[in-house]
């Protein structure tokens, strides 16, 4: 048998395929425009159970040729581009590549699962993996989004996830194609990328350069081991529900000014030699990103319920081990 994933040279793909790996012999397909994978670097491309193709989600036609080669029996849709201060400079490149190219896989998907003849059709699943963001933002003190709350979003990268997800449902609705989509919060862990906050803090800080924080700082974020993501994520594979929506949260709110001087202040625990007194003496305050979200906070209740998944991992442990593995690779 065989799972086929999208986007499993980044962050969070990469993690999945670890995990997966790890529990299971089951070959995975990835497809990834990203040539240079993380994946070919550390040889994983190597393992038979493991194929990386380097194009498009939007190549139909070579996707067509892997689907007939490989009948996955169930896909996991992580690819997108993911950086919202990009998607300020390029709104456009954003909905295509995250909406036009990505409502072309979902079709070729629906296809194959209309006609293919060796699949088992009822268990088959397309998994959206979506964002909290498609829900806009909140006040400190507005309860955090469930499945219910209305989306609200509020940048082109959050505007290019909704659109697809709602094309998610409407083939839903329309035919019963057996889509799940998951919105989680912020994830931190090995092998982002490194103009993400948590990899760009430590780079900047382990070099003696300015570490620059938007705005006041103010903002606060959910932050979600992203080992614990990929738990939930099996558990979506095993239990969930088509047409269901699930939240994804790590129960781990914090403003970003406080976690910047949380990564400092380990830092300083870490690093011996360096040419400041403390790590926290770099911090630089710049210009705010335009129209930048409050607050995003997830109620994951539905999951925890329904699934019986729940975020397991400690907040301060994992930061730590995240900040050791930047600093040795
Ligand atoms: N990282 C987070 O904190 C976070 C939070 C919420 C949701 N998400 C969602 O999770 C998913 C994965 O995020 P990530 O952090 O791993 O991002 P990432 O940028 O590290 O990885 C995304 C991967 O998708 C690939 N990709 C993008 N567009 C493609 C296309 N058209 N065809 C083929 N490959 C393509 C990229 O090459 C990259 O390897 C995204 O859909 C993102 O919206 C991420």
């Amino acid at each position: 048998m065989t799972i086929l994933i999208t986007g499993g040279s980044g962050f969070i793909g990469f993690n999945f395929i670890k995990l997966w790996q790890s529990k299971n012999n089951e070959k995975i397909i990835n497809i990834d425009k990203k040539k240079y994978s993380i994946a070919k670097k550390r040889n994983l491309s190597n393992n038979s159970n493991l194929i990386t193709y380097n194009i498009n989600v939007a190549n139909t036609n070579k996707i067509s040729k892997i689907l007939k080669k490989y009948n996955p029996r169930l896909v996991i849709h992580f690819a997108a581009e993911s950086h919202v201060d990009k998607s300020l400079n390029k709104p456009s490149f954003f909905i295509k590549n995250n909406c036009y190219d990505s409502s072309k896989f979902l079709n070729l998907i629906f296809n194959y699962w209309k006609n293919n003849e060796i699949i088992n059709k009822n268990k088959f699943r397309f998994i959206n993996i979506s964002t909290d963001e498609v829900y806009g933002h909140l006040n400190p003190k507005d309860p955090p989004f469930n499945e219910t709350t209305n989306i609200n979003p509020r940048n082109p990268y959050s505007v290019s996830k909704s659109s697809f997800d709602l094309l998610c449902n409407s083939y839903f609705y329309a035919y019963n194609f057996p889509v799940i989509t998951t919105h989680c919060t912020n994830n931190f862990g090995k092998y982002q990328s490194k103009d993400k906050l948590i990899p760009l803090v430590i780079k900047k800080a382990i070099n003696f350069k300015k570490i620059p924080v938007y705005g006041d700082g103010q903002q606060i974020r959910d932050w979600l081991f992203v080992k614990d993501h990929c738990f939930a994520i099996l558990k979506i594979i095993k239990k969930g529900i088509p047409g269901n929506k699930y939240n994804i949260g790590g129960n781990n709110e914090i403003k970003n000014i406080d976690l910047v001087i949380l990564i400092c202040k380990i830092l300083d625990k870490l690093i011996y030699k360096k040419k400041v007194k403390n790590f926290d003496e770099l911090i630089t305050f710049v210009k705010d990103r335009p129209g930048h979200d409050q607050r995003y906070s997830i109620n994951s209740t539905k999951i925890k319920k329904e699934l019986n998944w729940e975020s397991k991992s400690n907040f301060k442990k994992s930061l730590i081990s995240t900040i050791k593995w930047y600093i040795k690779n």
